[in-house]
């Protein structure tokens, strides 16, 4: 890939931090593509460098804004490969449908990702858990008061080499007082504003020295959904359980994935309505031997307690289905297993 003078400087010039963590840089790289009157123009590599946008724009008075979060692996394979990419892009025509934006054509972004990836090549941590995390954004430009909505859109992706998003098993803290989303919300696309009201219940969580909240379904505060930034399993009596989509749950590809990985590992998949109290319930008689937390960032990770304000309950086993599953994945995502379902997409293609 021929780059310009200034990215290729700018790219052998970058350091990765140690220890690598999780989203602790912004790689040097980024990919701008922008729709102007009606029409998705060709899009452009560049240094990562902030860009200009007024202050009135729709993206940042009214939340037109979502993106995206997916990996290229590059530990065994001879190219970078990503991860499914055509279901972030399915995904976010979807959220740019919800939000009023127009749709980011399947190439378009397959394109970008691609192009970032190889760009990053030199930057691309090559051990096992760690890729490169990469983040396609799209937002509205116009500036309107009036909410209509913006006519000019710009489809950005950004990058960041990084480990998984935590280093241990969690702790989760049950969210009584606040929801993450309602049904007909916008709690079942990525959008930026479904973050936003997240973070006061995900820093009072972590004050409290949990790490992730769990969040309750809306109308009745019963039934579980997923994390702040990652979806929920259950092993329960013996078969993986996931929380049903109801439309107030981001349909997480990782979640999407174990649930079909289940087959390979011989164990049955349910999405179900999951009661908050007979799973605390579940987790104490045994019934439900595991819980973990699974995302793009989080890859597989096992919960070691769920606290329900006093009520604190410690799973009895920590991190052996999890490992399973996570090593299934890795597995794929790392070349070592076969990819038979056509998950990997080769970067240099
Ligand atoms: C709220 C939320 N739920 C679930 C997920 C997991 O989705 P995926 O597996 O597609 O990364 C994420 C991560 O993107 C998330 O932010």
């Amino acid at each position: 890939m021929n780059l310009s003078p200034t990215l290729s400087t700018a790219i052998s010039n970058f350091q990765l931090p140690d220890p690598l963590g999780f989203g602790r840089v912004t790689g040097p790289v980024m990919f701008v593509a922008d729709y102007i009157n009606g029409a998705w123009q060709a899009g452009e590599l560049m240094t990562y460098e902030p860009i200009a946008l007024n202050p009135a724009a729709t993206s940042l008075q009214f939340a037109q804004q979502c993106f995206e979060g997916l990996k290229a692996f590059w530990v065994e394979q001879d190219e970078p490969a990503l991860f499914r990419p055509d279901e972030n892009a399915k995904r976010m025509a979807r959220s740019a449908e919800r939000l009023c934006m127009p749709e980011v054509p399947h190439t378009l972004f397959l394109d970008g990702v691609k192009a970032v990836t190889q760009a990053m090549k030199p930057l691309i941590p090559r051990r096992s858990g760690e890729s490169l995390y990469l983040r396609p954004m799209l937002y509205g430009m116009d500036t309107q008061y009036p909410l209509a909505g913006s006519d000019n859109f710009r489809f950005a992706i950004v990058c960041s080499p990084s480990a998984a998003y935590f280093a241990k098993p969690i702790s989760v803290l049950v969210e009584r007082d606040a929801c993450r989303a309602a049904v007909g919300g916008t709690g079942d696309v990525k959008a930026g504003g479904n973050y936003a009201g997240s973070i006061q219940a995900t820093r009072r969580c972590i004050e409290r020295g949990y790490d992730q909240p769990l969040w309750l379904d809306p109308v009745e505060r019963r039934l579980i959904e997923e994390l702040s930034a990652m979806n929920i399993c259950a092993i329960i009596d013996g078969a993986l359980c996931s929380p049903a989509l109801n439309g107030t749950i981001l349909p997480g590809i990782t979640r999407a994935t174990l649930l079909t990985l289940a087959d390979d590992l011989g164990m049955p998949a349910l999405e179900q309505p999951i009661d908050i109290n007979s799973l605390l319930d579940d987790i104490d008689s045994g019934r439900c031997s595991e819980l973990f937390a699974c995302g793009t960032a989080a890859i597989v990770n096992p919960i070691a307690v769920l606290a329900d304000g006093q009520r604190i309950t410690r799973l009895q086993q920590v991190d052996a289905e999890a490992a399973r599953f996570k090593a299934a994945l890795l597995g794929i995502q790392e070349g070592r297993s076969a990819d038979s379902r056509g998950w990997m997409f080769n970067s240099a293609e």
